[in-house]
Formats: structure tokens, sequence, C-alpha cells
């Protein structure tokens, strides 16, 4: 029998893009997204689509389309547990801030409530899809809780892991390079693979659909990240390397690029990486390598990590020294806190970074960004403790309007690519700041020679 009724435990990033596009897809299965957080369901269900809890583009078409007809996001969540032939978990697995393993192994305590609440509540067969992204051998763990149970139900473990890139989301899913599909090697494995496998190939033809073991698949996920993150500290290790030998970063990538053995992708230089997959997939793939004694691998992929510290570190000092050594009291525009364009998501962004060392060397920041609220602006300078929310709250200002930030500033630092920053007036803004006027461009996407023609002092990375 295939699939009639789907349950998405997480209506996240992950959860929520994929499950839309599974519904938007596939309009003979009911899919229903369910989440612990009350506000999150209330704002999916949102009449207004503009109030969606994540912004991605072209989502809000996807959601109007599927929503109500077969898919559901409820709070309710034993119910859609219950009904389901099919549940995908894709909770959050966040580096652990404790115990052992502290800042690298994964925090599966989402993961292990997630199975116990399964196990507890599961009167018929399910198949257990794992979308979040977990360690290798996650699975056996999962299976483990939920065959202790006893009360005869049959669990069958996928390992499902998403490709989707943030921003990007809705064209990576209906339109993804490949789907992974990781299983048992045992007949009733097969099975269990056949019916996820049959729901993708409702749009996607079969050589996009990878069918490996449960091992494989989770490692696969990790690897792949760890693969595009040491491609963005490859470059950015060379952005340095070009500021002081008057090479151009961008030149450089785009020979390097156009070698077809190495491609284009994945080579502009930047401020660093953020999100909430590179950096937590690698510090894994470096914990799981120690696990196993393997401490020149883990020491191999811990320096993608370092490198990127750096040059978010290197980013925000540049600034401090190019400002006569202090921006003690200086008025410093940040423009973007999300980790990228097109996303409203701020985990591990290098804003969050740049905004924390500058208020350390006391300047007063300004942050503007056109999908970010005010509140996790907040939030996140909160979260790293440095300061007090107090502190936090008296020396940063929020605006929701960028042309309220400029006025009596001494500099500008592009964090996030946003497409709007380059169609600004920059001849205004220029004039509203304070002499001599600075621009930071932390990922390569101003008019250098047009701002430095209208007088401002530029710094961009891997350009000097
Ligand atoms: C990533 C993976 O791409 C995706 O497959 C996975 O499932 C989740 O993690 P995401 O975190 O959304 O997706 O963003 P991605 O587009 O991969 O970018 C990651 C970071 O690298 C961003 O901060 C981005 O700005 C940065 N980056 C990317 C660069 O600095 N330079 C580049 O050339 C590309
Ligand atoms: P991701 O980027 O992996 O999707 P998010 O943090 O955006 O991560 O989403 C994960 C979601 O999972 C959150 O909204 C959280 O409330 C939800 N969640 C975590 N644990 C549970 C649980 N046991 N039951 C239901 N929802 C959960």
């Amino acid at each position: 029998m295939s699939v009639k009724n789907i349950c998405c435990i997480g209506a996240g990033y992950v959860g929520g893009p994929t499950m839309s596009v599974i519904a938007q897809k596939c309009p003979h299965i009911n899919v229903t997204v369910v989440d612990l957080n009350k506000e999150r369901i209330a704002a999916w269900n949102d009449e207004d689509l503009n109030k969606l809890p994540i912004y991605e583009p072209g989502l809000d078409a996807v959601v109007g389309e599927a929503r109500g007809r077969n898919l559901f996001f409820s709070t309710e969540v034993d119910k859609a547990i219950d009904e389901a032939d099919m549940i995908f978990i894709s909770v959050n697995t966040p580096t652990k801030t404790y115990g052992v393993g502290k800042g690298m192994a994964a925090d599966l305590k989402f993961i292990e409530l997630c199975a116990r609440q399964i196990a507890r509540v599961a009167t018929t067969n399910k198949i257990i899809v794992e979308k979040s992204t977990l360690p290798v051998r996650t699975a056996e763990a999962l299976k483990r809780i939920l065959e202790n149970t006893g009360n005869g139900v049959q669990f069958d473990i996928l390992s499902n892991p998403e490709f989707l890139a943030e921003g990007t989301a809705i064209e990576d899913l209906q339109n993804a390079d490949r789907v992974l599909v990781g299983r048992e090697n045992t007949e009733r494995g097969i099975a269990a693979a056949k019916k996820l496998t049959d729901i993708y190939a409702n749009w996607l033809t079969p050589e996009r659909i990878l069918t490996t073991n449960v091992w494989s698949s989770e490692l696969s996920k990790l690897t792949a990240n760890a693969f595009l993150a040491q491609r963005v500290s490859s470059i950015n290790a060379l952005s340095e390397l070009c500021e002081v030998t008057e090479a151009d970063v961008n030149e450089v990538a785009r020979a390097i690029g156009s070698d077809s053995r190495i491609g284009p992708k994945f080579l502009k230089a930047s401020v660093g990486f953020g999100g909430s997959c590179f950096q937590k997939d690698i510090l894994n793939l470096v914990y799981i390598a120690k696990t196993y004694g393997l401490d020149e691998v883990a020491d191999y992929w811990e320096q993608v990590i370092i490198m990127n510290d750096h040059q978010k570190r290197r980013f925000a000092k540049k600034i401090v020294e190019t400002l006569f050594n202090t921006v003690s009291g200086k008025k410093i525009v940040l423009l973007g806190w999300a980790f990228k364009k097109d996303t409203n998501d701020t985990r591990e962004s290098p804003a969050i970074y740049v905004a924390d060392y500058l208020l350390s060397e006391q300047a007063e920041v300004v942050v503007y960004d056109p999908k970010v609220p005010s509140e996790k602006v907040y939030a996140d300078l909160d979260y790293l403790n440095t300061r007090s929310e107090s502190e936090n709250k008296s020396l940063v200002t929020v605006v929701s309007n960028p042309a309220e930030a400029f006025k009596d500033s001494h500099a500008i630092a592009v964090c996030t690519e946003w497409d709007e920053f380059k169609s600004y007036d920059w001849n205004s803004i220029y004039d509203d700041m304070l002499k001599p006027a600075f621009v930071f461009d932390g990922r390569a996407i101003l008019d250098i020679d047009n701002l430095k023609s209208i007088g401002f002092d530029c710094y961009s990375v891997g350009k000097g």
C-alpha cells in the first residue's frame, strides 16, 4: 500500500518548505506538519501569506496552493503521529552546549524526545524518516528506542537528508540535483525505501533518487556540507593572500572556476560562511573522527572552521584598523544580519560576530536587514553573553528603514549580500555620513570603483 498520510515533526526551515513541496506535488497524500511551538504553527496558518514564520522566495505560493487541501499545520502532535503511515523527523539538532562533546557533537535530545513520543503514541506500523541532519549511526539509536516499547508496532527507519539551501529552498526541492534515501538492506528496508522513493517520483526522474545504506546516507549529508564549506574557506584563505599581493580574488575565483574539474560554484569570497548547517556538520564530522581516534582526519576538517573564524575576525579587525584603530563612540552601520540573502535565518551569521567585535571596541552599531526583526538581532547578541541585555539594547539600534541608518555614521559594513544594497543611492548616503566615509564590503557585491569615485574609502574582501 502506498503512503496516504504523512506527519512531519518540526515546522522549521527544513520541515516547513519540504512538506509544502511534497504536498504541492502529491495532492493525493495528506501532509500534516506539527510543532510544539504554538506561535510558529499559528504563523504557518496565518491567512496573510506574508506572515509565514520563515521567509523563503516562492514558499508563499506553494503554501497558498496546498494549505487546507492536503497540507495542514497543527500542534496536535500525538494525533498526527497516530494517523500517519510515514513520519518525518525535522526537529533541530544544534551543537551541544554542555557535557561530553560540548561545542562539537550534535545535541540529540530533541530527536530522542520525538522517538519516545512516537513509541508511546503509535498503534500501527510506521516508516520513520530522518530528515534532520544527524551524526552517522543515529538511526541505530532511534531504532533501539522505538523497538523497546514492546507494543508490537513495527518501525522501519530511513535516512533522507535534506540538501536544500535557504533562500533557494523551493527551487532546490522542486528541482533537486538528487535526493538520498538510506535504508537497511533487508526486505522490509527495501519496501520502506520504495514507498519514499515513490513519493519523490511524483516530480523527480528516477536517476535523481539515489538509494544507499543508512550510514552512507547519514555520512553523505555531513560530508557534502563539509566539502562545500571547505571551498568557501579555501577561497577565503586566498582572499587574504590576494589583499597583500594585489591579485583580485574575483578574478582568481573566475580563473579557478573555469576549470571544469573545479567548477564555478561556492567560490565567492566572503566575510565567512554562516547558517545552521556548515559549522555544525563539520564539528560533527570532527567529533566523529576524534571518537574513532582519527586525529589527522579531525584536524584536517577542523581547519575549515578555524579559517572561517579567522575570516570573520579579520573583517571586523579590518574595520577597526581602518577607522584609525579606534571605533569607540563611532557609529557603524551593518547592512544585513541574516547569514545570507533571501532568508530571515540568522543562525551562525557572521554579522553577529562582526557586531560583537565592534561592540567590544565600544562602537555604536546600527543594524538594518530587510527580513530580520529587531527582537532577533537583540536575541542573537544576548545569546553570546558577551555583555548584558541592557548594554546590547543601549549600544545597538535596529532600523526598519535603511534611510534612517546612515545619518552621521562613520562607516558601513555589508555583512549579507541582499540585492537591494546594490541599488541604493550611494551619492546621497555619502552626503549623510561623516567624512571620511568608509564602506566595508564583506561579500564583494558593491561596485567599488563607483563608490571610490563618490568619495568613499573602500575595502572589499579579497581586493585590499
Ligand atoms: C547548506 C547546504 O548548501 C545545503 O545543501 C544543506 O542542506 C544546508 O546547508 P545553507 O546553509 O542554506 O545550505 O546555505 P549555503 O547556500 O550552502 O551557504 C552557506 C554559507 O556559505 C552562507 O553563509 C553563504 O553566504 C556562504 N557562502 C556560500 C560563501 O561565503 N561563498 C560562496 O561562494 C557560497
Ligand atoms: P531546522 O532548520 O532544522 O528546520 P528549526 O529550529 O527551524 O530547525 O526547526 C525545528 C522545529 O522543531 C522547531 O520549530 C521546534 O519547535 C520543533 N521541535 C523540536 N522538538 C520537537 C518535538 N519533540 N515535537 C514537535 N516539534 C519539535
